[in-house]
């Protein structure tokens, strides 16, 4: 739907967006971290708030500039800040969109002060996995009917192909909706464009849509609608 329908098919709606890549300190200047910059979810959260959402922006490291008007934006670093920062917003939300690349695992340890060189071959990091934020909400259900997306970054592998993955991916997590999105040398991340396949929990093909990042955002939306009950009066 073009025009006025879909201009304010949000208003009254209260979503939440992650975007950026989570970052985990191994000392004061050190971390582990991903490529994400955060365009994708600045665009979902920017689409939401011109169709007339209340949009609460969790950001991590996010380095684009976001559309003012975005109501809310809370900057976090690690899992740990965007878990409880996603979850605190995510009580009151109609919708929440992981778009956030986050780091699966975090060092054990992090020093509280510089790791220096030493004589001889450096020690093995030692990784604990981080929750799963997204598997988490879509259990939990902060909010009844609230309609919780996710991401997919896959490149494809002996195993399978991008979709393949995917749709396995929807069927683990059990979000609404899984944005299966190709990443790798010069597609998803960084770069102006975008394509993504939208599966459902059991891992169907609900909707396709390429384009600029703001195309993506729009049909993102288009299939969010849909799933979203009355509006609170
Ligand atoms: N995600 C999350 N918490 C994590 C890891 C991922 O919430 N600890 C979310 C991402 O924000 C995204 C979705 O889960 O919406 C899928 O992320 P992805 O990295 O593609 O999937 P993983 O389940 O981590 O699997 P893998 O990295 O092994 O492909
Ligand atoms: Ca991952």
């Amino acid at each position: 739907v073009r025009g006025q329908d879909r201009e304010q098919d949000l208003a009254g709606r209260r979503v939440v967006v992650s975007a950026g890549g989570t970052r985990e300190p191994l000392d004061p200047v050190r971390f582990l971290g991903n490529r994400s910059s955060g365009r994708q979810g600045a665009e979902i959260a920017a689409a939401a708030a011109a169709r007339g959402a209340h949009v609460t922006l969790v950001a991590a490291n996010v380095s684009v500039p976001v559309d003012p008007a975005v109501a809310d934006v809370v900057a976090v670093e690690t899992t740990a800040e965007l878990r409880d920062a996603v979850r605190d917003a995510a009580r009151t939300a109609d919708v929440v969109v992981m778009a956030a690349a986050v780091a699966d695992f975090r060092p054990a340890a992090v020093a509280g002060t510089k790791i220096k060189k030493t004589a001889g071959a450096p020690a093995a990091i030692e990784l604990v996995e981080n929750p799963d934020v997204l598997a988490e909400l879509a259990r939990d259900r902060l909010r009844a009917g609230q309609v919780v997306v996710g991401f997919a970054a896959e490149t494809g592998d002996a195993t399978g192909d991008v979709l393949a993955h995917g749709r396995a991916k929807a069927r683990r997590k059990g979000a609404d909706l899984l944005a299966v999105n190709e990443v790798g040398d010069g597609v998803g991340f960084g770069v102006a464009d975008n394509h993504v396949t939208l599966v459902d929990a059991e891992g169907r093909t609900v909707h396709e849509v390429g384009g600029t990042k703001r195309a993506v955002a729009d049909g993102l939306w288009d299939a969010v609608v849909p799933l979203l009950g009355a509006a609170d009066a």
